[in-house]
């Protein structure tokens, strides 16, 4: 039975910057977080991600790390973090923290001792080269971000390569005491009381030892962010990666009911092998098939199918829609198919993962040239990598600036943050907010819908049909993914039941007898009639 807290819960990632700010900065913080907990618990959502909070110059808002075991100022202090940590806690809501393992900020003391001198003890911390025979870089690796992955330190006339900004260095993961002090990181949060963590870009930390060139992508062209003119073949996903892996996850196993999730962007061949051998890996390698997907039955369908086939045997699933990083939901598939796809989100087999504002259909925000804040936009201008659209101040009510902040928010609000917001929503039983509620609320009583087994019945055209089972008991989930109305008759064992739950929320309780019929945009959950014993 699949039923530890991390495979039938949900989580939700909050962004601290955006979620809800105290202190008039401007900046969400740890108070707000727990001013807002109620808003959670309402929800009803498991386990809080948090974004990084740690000190950080926030050259990348937070991902470049200067103390790994205390709390930025901008968001509050520890007692804050711990004051959050014992609330939700006491709501039964876990905490998950960023940890980020892969690089740190280039004023970490770790990396200012390692650029201090060729000889110093914490040299090996990090990964410095030699100059290329012309005084060029030591290879073509090339940074996320833009430009070459090797930044010259001229004090010590040597490279240093950085996979993502020049003020993030990577880590030496080859190096064991790394590894050693990281793991001590995991403890001093674990010990007082994290309920895990998701490890960021977590298929990057081995690069390879021989320092060999990427191959040319054939398939780059402009328009495409720099970074991929190479495959990187040599600089991420690498064999020796799963060894630290199982390191971490032994570290994770020292306590009880922790949790350990990874960041990779892979397609879902490599993806499943970051459940580890023995699945010895992460308890949930990030599913992110779903963030560039076709909007189209069949595609899903197959999507779908091509994960739970790939899926190693005990591996649990699981789904995510958006993230800080990637252009919403609601701006991937459009406003209308936000109730859909909430609907799918909820209905598969695997650990849902919300990110905040996706329960009240927030899309993306276009933020005015002088407001860009992202350093990959600041880099790679122009071509739409920009992640401060997806990254703006959570909508609460139509109040001055949403009710985030007294004061400007560091990232413009959507323009109709007085439409859309929670608290009209909340009143609103067709609302979004009100259509996640019923369906978080069905995923926690209904164990067909956490433990059941997965079938397609159909997907044809813009219907996407699915039943998941459990020992004899059947929730059947219709999706109609355009705006015109779809039906199909209903075969074999499955024909009657009973609406559970529906996009716009006026068909629940309805009778099912044979044939569904959607209207532009919804989907219906079904609890199928129990089909008599012997027939
Ligand atoms: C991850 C984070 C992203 C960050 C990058 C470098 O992909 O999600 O926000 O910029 O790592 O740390
Ligand atoms: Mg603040």
């Amino acid at each position: 039975m699949a039923d530890r807290w991390w495979q039938a819960g949900i989580l939700y990632q909050v962004y601290p910057r955006s979620f809800q700010d105290s202190d008039g900065d401007g900046i969400g913080d740890l108070p707000g977080i727990l001013a807002r907990l109620p808003h959670l618990v309402e929800l009803g959502v498991d386990a809080l991600w948090l974004s990084p909070i740690y000190p950080s110059p926030m050259a990348d808002f937070g991902y470049d790390i200067s103390d790994y075991t205390a709390i930025d100022p901008v968001f509050g202090t520890m007692a804050d973090f711990d004051a959050l940590l014992s609330a939700a806690h006491a709501h039964g809501i876990k905490v998950l923290l960023d940890l980020v393992p892969n690089h740190t900020s280039d004023r970490h003391p770790w990396f200012e001792e390692s650029r201090a001198s060729l000889h110093n003890p914490k040299r090996e911390w990090y990964i410095w080269r030699d100059p290329a025979p012309d005084g060029g870089p030591p290879n073509n690796w090339l940074s996320e971000f833009g430009g070459s992955a090797w930044e010259f330190d001229p004090a010590t006339g040597q490279y240093y390569y950085h996979a993502f900004l020049d003020k993030q260095p990577d880590l030496n993961w080859r190096n064991p005491a790394v590894r050693e002090a990281m793991h001590d990181v995991m403890r001093f949060w674990l010990r007082r009381g994290v309920d895990g963590f998701r490890v960021d870009v977590i298929w990057h930390l081995i690069k390879d030892d021989q320092f060999r060139e990427n191959p040319p992508n054939p398939d780059w062209h402009p328009g495409r962010p720099p970074a991929e003119k190479v495959i990187p073949l040599y600089t991420a996903d690498r064999p020796e990666v799963h060894d630290v892996i199982a390191e971490m996850r032994k570290v994770i196993e020292e306590f009880d009911e922790r949790v350990l999730i990874g960041e990779i962007y892979l397609p879902i061949e490599r993806l499943v092998t970051y459940y580890g051998a023995d699945l010895s890996g992460a308890h949930l390698p990030f599913n992110f098939a779903l963030l560039n997907a076709e909007w189209h039955a069949e595609t899903l369908a197959r999507l779908i199918e091509e994960y739970e086939t790939a899926l190693p045997e005990g591996g649990w699933p699981n789904w995510v829609l958006g993230n800080h990083d990637r252009p919403r939901v609601g701006t991937r598939v459009g406003r209308d198919q936000v109730r859909v796809a909430a609907m799918l989100l909820l209905t598969l087999r695997g650990t849902p993962t919300l990110y905040y504002g996706e329960e009240i259909g927030m899309a993306d925000v276009a933020v005015p040239p002088e407001r860009v804040r992202d350093p990959y936009e600041k880099n790679v201008p122009g071509i739409g990598v920009g992640r401060d659209p997806c990254r703006t101040p959570m909508q609460w009510e139509p109040a001055p600036h949403g009710g985030f902040s007294t004061t400007e928010p560091w990232l413009p609000l959507a323009a109709d943050f007085r439409q859309e917001n929670v608290a009209n929503q909340q009143d609103d039983s067709t609302s979004v907010l009100n259509l996640y509620r019923r369906l978080i609320a069905l995923r926690r009583q209904n164990r067909v819908l956490t433990q059941g087994s997965y079938e397609k019945i159909a997907a044809t055209g813009d219907i996407l049909v699915y039943v998941r089972t459990l020992s004899g008991d059947r929730v059947l989930v219709a999706l109609n993914l355009s705006g015109e109305p779809v039906s199909m008759a209903l075969e074999g064992r499955a024909t009657r039941g009973r609406v559970l739950v529906s996009a716009f929320g006026d068909r629940d309780g309805e009778s099912v007898d044979g044939e569904i019929a959607l209207r532009g945009h919804e989907g219906v959950v079904i609890a199928l009639d129990r089909t008599p014993a012997g027939a």
